[in-house]
């Protein structure tokens, strides 16, 4: 049976000017070549933004799924979040905006807490053998941008809330003095995937 990745973009530039978007097909070239068979359930955050979560998202997302109107059930379909059940491999390829993640891929994040998909009703992880890829770009060096300490902690912990843990990052920093280039993040990649045993 093929692997399935699930693999999100956030970059509001095209591929031939985004160092995420590229980076994260090389990602998926590079998987394909050591795993063969692959299935890709792609979200463009940046041409197709999650809603905002409201009062009424929250109280659908909050009735176990057999208890949900029609109307909850629908609310709960934008974005359909149905790949992180499917998709044992999940690919983040973050742009750098501000310090953090994109605000669409926060509010992405948000609606992945939901009841019967990723949380029981006592808030217990339900997700389990699950990686997370999560690729970073900036234009900043490491030391101004210092993503361990903003939004690579903050994802640790919303995706070890719904019981993942295992989460890589490969981070570009194209800053004038250079600290990670996309080679380098090319580079990591190469051993993450080629130690990676599924
Ligand atoms: C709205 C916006 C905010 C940005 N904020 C930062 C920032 O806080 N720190 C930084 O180093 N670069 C920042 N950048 C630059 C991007 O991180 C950089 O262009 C990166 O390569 C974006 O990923 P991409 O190449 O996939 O588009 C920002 C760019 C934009 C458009």
């Amino acid at each position: 049976m093929g692997h399935k990745i699930f693999q999100i973009d956030t970059s509001i530039k095209d591929t031939q000017d985004s160092y995420t978007r590229q980076t994260g097909q090389y990602f998926i070239r590079k998987f394909q070549e050591k795993f063969g068979q692959l299935e890709v359930s792609y979200l463009d955050l940046a041409k197709n933004p999650p809603s905002y979560i409201t009062a009424e998202w929250y109280n659908a997302a909050m009735v176990p799924p057999g208890e949900r109107s029609a109307e909850q059930n629908q609310i709960l379909l934008q974005p359909n979040m149905q790949a992180l059940r499917d998709c044992d491999l999940w690919l983040f390829d973050l742009a750098g905006y501000m310090y953090d993640a994109p605000a669409t891929f926060k509010s992405w994040l948000e609606h992945t807490f939901q009841m019967g998909l990723t949380i029981d009703n006592d808030e217990t992880p339900l997700l389990k053998n699950k990686r997370v890829v999560v690729i970073s770009s900036w234009n900043d060096s490491e030391d101004e941008v210092m993503p361990a300490l903003g939004f690579e902690a903050s994802i640790r912990k919303a995706m070890k809330h719904i019981g993942v843990s295992d989460v890589s990052f490969f981070n570009i920093f194209n800053s004038d003095e250079i600290t990670a280039t996309k080679d380098d993040a090319e580079r990591a990649i190469n051993k993450y995937i080629s130690d990676l045993q599924l």
